[in-house]
């Protein structure tokens, strides 16, 4: 290897002898040192080395710039000469650093890529997906039978006037049958419905005859909780109006919607009962579709459960939905789909509707 002679050893030289001699050596210095550069390059391992190397050989304080440094003390046209190979030094070496990092990077993305590779075929973390209440999916099933059967469908308010909740359903204030629905009142003349009934008086109002409605949604009365009993419970109000309707279109209507939603098996019976707002009036009982009659937790041991109420509409109120009733007759009936819902999933207790055990819930995804 060529030593560099130092510019303050050269000057005892005489000036034009030693600058002859500094051009020769710094020209082979500058051999010299691209030929360390480039093994330099070619042994980075990654690309921060290349960058380490880079910096090394072209900044500030590269071998370079001491050779350079006498090119302020040569002829032009040494300084030419000098000029010339430090450019195609430079030259060459940035074309090395630049394929040796352009090859690296490349092996460095590969790399990357293997060691984070994604293994798309893994199975997914599931997200749980909401599903319909029983009691809901019961509701919105009874409608659909109601509806493909010529219903309408309407909503009454649930905070009801008084009136409407009792007096126009021929239950004026003295009246005994008041005492079978225990009442929550939010203050005086206007209560938490009891029933949907009132949406009878209200649908007749706005709608001449004939009609076919049903009204569902929440009821509520002061009752102590048990398995067949509820404080805030569902009920589906049906009205029908028309000339010439009889008990018979009432039984068919009520038999034929069991039969569609319970199954072609389903038995009922009609009790005689006694309603202010129909006349005659009766209650309506399945069999227990759990213990097939024999008596069981879900029909309080009786083997049938009593599943809503019914009748033809009472004349007064006809009259009071502003009908005529000489000129029309109706039935209606109010149907308690918590206890559909209890006999078609042999559900034993309605609580269970309220108590929201997602290990309940989940039975009927
Ligand atoms: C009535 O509410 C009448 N409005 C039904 C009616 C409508 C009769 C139209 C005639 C004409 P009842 O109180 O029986 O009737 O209730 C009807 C149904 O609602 C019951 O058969 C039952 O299925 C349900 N039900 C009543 N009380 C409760 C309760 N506390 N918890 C759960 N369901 C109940």
């Amino acid at each position: 290897m060529v030593t560099f002679v130092p510019t303050s050893v050269a000057f005892l030289f005489g000036r034009s002898i030693v600058i002859e001699v500094q051009l020769d050596d710094a020209i082979q210095r500058i051999d010299e040192v691209v030929s360390e550069a480039l093994r330099d390059i070619q042994a980075a391992a990654t690309t921060s080395e290349v960058e380490q190397v880079r910096v090394r050989y072209t900044g500030k304080k590269s071998p370079f710039q001491q050779v350079l440094s006498i090119m302020g003390r040569l002829s032009a046209e040494d300084r030419k000469q000098l000029g010339a190979a430090w450019n195609a030094a430079r030259d060459s070496i940035e074309a090395a650093l630049k394929q040796r990092d352009a090859s690296l990077r490349s092996g460095e993305l590969a790399q990357r890529l293997e060691s984070e590779q994604v293994d798309i075929t893994l199975p997914g973390v599931p997200q749980p997906v909401g599903y319909r209440h029983p009691l809901l999916q019961c509701v919105r099933d009874l409608l659909q039978i109601l509806e493909q059967m010529g219903y309408a469908i309407y909503e009454g308010p649930e905070v009801e006037w008084e009136r409407y909740n009792f007096d126009l359903l021929n239950t004026p204030c003295w009246h005994p049958a008041r005492d079978e629905q225990d009442t929550f009142w939010v203050r005086e003349g206007v209560v938490l419905r009891t029933q949907t009934s009132p949406a009878q008086v209200r649908y007749m109002e706005a709608h001449a005859p004939p009609i076919r409605v049903a009204v569902p949604g929440f009821t509520y009365r002061n009752e102590a909780e048990d398995p067949t009993h509820a404080d805030m419970f569902y009920q589906i109000e049906g009205l029908a109006v028309d000339v010439d309707i009889t008990l018979a279109d009432l039984k068919g209507t009520l038999l034929q919607v069991a039969k569609r939603y319970f199954g072609p098996d389903s038995a009922l019976r009609f009790r005689p009962h006694y309603f202010p707002f129909t006349e005659p009036s009766a209650e309506i009982d399945i069999q227990c579709r759990v213990c097939h009659g024999v008596g069981c937790r879900s029909c309080d041991g009786e083997g049938w459960l009593e599943l809503g109420g019914s009748g033809m509409v009472h004349p007064s109120v006809l009259e009071a939905g502003g009908y005529d009733p000489e000129a029309v007759s109706g039935f209606a009936f109010g149907l308690g789909p918590n206890r559909y819902s209890m006999m078609k999933y042999g559900i034993p207790d309605m609580r269970l509707f309220r108590e929201n055990d997602l290990r309940f819930l989940r039975e009927f995804n």
